[in-house]
């Protein structure tokens, strides 16, 4: 008998049938720009993670620039962040022309160093930017402890952590800023969008205002469709568009299936990977799983045997300091060195059948 063929992707884009509707309807309708659809999506996000203060742009990089924005980071500012993640983290620090400090992290989840984030404070940090690799958390109580011994702002960057949750509370519910990404791989995707998460109210009115311009636009009383009223702040024109929030809307209907089979699946290599280290997770949080990380002994060894098997596998993220535009920005990471060594992310979302599930962790459990 022949061996069964696989091709079994490490992303996939989530778009079902359903979302065909209401798109042609608000296609057809006149209005595209930012609207009821925008107000709706935000509704629903702020339902699901406990906060109301919830911010639609137009990608999570612009999410994050807003968020480094309102948290005061400006020309010679520094912010502590980790080097392992999307450079969409990090560029923005630069943009708003401040200084990178990179912290290290820890070996066993990626995930950023509390004690490193404290011996990196200056009088010059602005603020701590907490990535979840994957969608994993960090210990955001010791980093909370931290921002507030220094009077700092704590950004968290759950690009890939829609979902995740820290001691039974939502990822979105906990930091002064949260970011979600819906761009077009993620677990629920817009087809490119995101989403700034405020803490407290008075953030949320302005960054409302830094999203399109500094122009109120709920200014009551207008004589007619202008928005004639004085700005006092520039701002961007990050906003979300009634069309992307009407695919997010959608979206919003499968999250919670999405995550269970993702979680499901992760359970399953949890419980019978062999051969390989797997991450150090921490049960007082869950991951949303949108990575799940292993450390191989022979990387090259593990690459070409998945390849063969037809399993796309990859390490995703380059270690960012090494990036020539963060030249000036040097500093020992052992925590990163030990983590890059022999990591690799393996397919693990909603579109894994059995057979795939079956098929990943036998071609794995062969090596060993
Ligand atoms: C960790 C992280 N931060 C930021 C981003 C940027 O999001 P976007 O592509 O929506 O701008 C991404 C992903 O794409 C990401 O993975």
């Amino acid at each position: 008998m022949n061996e069964k063929i696989y091709n079994i992707p490490l992303f996939k884009v989530h778009m079902p049938e359903s979302v065909l509707k209401p798109l042609n309807e608000v296609l057809m309708s006149g209005f595209i720009g930012q609207g009821p659809k925008v107000e709706e999506f935000e509704k629903k996000i702020g339902d699901f993670i406990g906060n109301p203060n919830v911010l639609t742009v137009n990608s999570g990089t612009s999410a994050i620039q807003l968020a480094y924005r309102l948290a005061g980071v400006g020309i010679g500012d520094e912010v502590i962040t980790t080097p392992m993640t999307n450079i969409a983290t990090n560029v923005p620090i630069i943009a708003a022309g401040g200084k990178i400090k990179w912290a290290d992290i820890d070996s066993e989840t990626g995930s950023l160093s509390p004690d490193s984030v404290k011996k990196k404070i200056s009088k010059k940090t602005k603020a701590i930017m907490a990535m979840q690799w994957g969608g994993y958390p960090p210990n955001m109580d010791e980093i909370h402890e931290i921002a507030q011994d220094f009077g700092i702002k704590v950004i968290e960057d759950a690009a890939q952590g829609f979902g995740a949750e820290y001691k039974n509370r939502k990822t979105g519910s906990y930091s002064d800023f949260t970011i979600f990404s819906f761009q077009a791989i993620k677990h629920i995707t817009t087809g490119d969008g995101g989403a700034l998460i405020c803490r407290n109210r008075e953030d949320y009115d302005r960054g409302k205002l830094l999203r399109w311009f500094g122009i109120d636009r709920d200014e009551k009383g207008r004589k007619d469709f202008r928005c004639e009223k004085d700005i006092k702040e520039w701002g961007y024109k990050f906003h979300m568009n009634d069309i992307c929030a009407t695919i997010g809307i959608n979206q919003m209907k499968y999250i919670e299936g999405i995550l269970r089979k993702t979680r499901a699946n992760a359970k399953r290599f949890d419980n019978e990977l062999e051969g390989v280290e797997l991450l150090n997770y921490a049960n007082d949080r869950k991951s949303a799983y949108w990575l799940y990380t292993i450390k191989v002994p022979d990387l090259d060894l593990f690459f070409s045997k998945m390849k063969e098997k037809g399993i796309t596998v990859s390490q995703v993220h380059a270690r960012n300091d090494k990036h020539t535009m963060f030249n000036e920005f040097q500093e020992k990471l052992p925590g990163v060195d030990k983590f890059v060594d022999g990591m690799v992310c393996i397919p693990v979302g909603w579109w894994l059948s059995d057979d795939d599930l079956n098929h990943i962790i036998r071609s794995i459990n062969e090596l060993s």
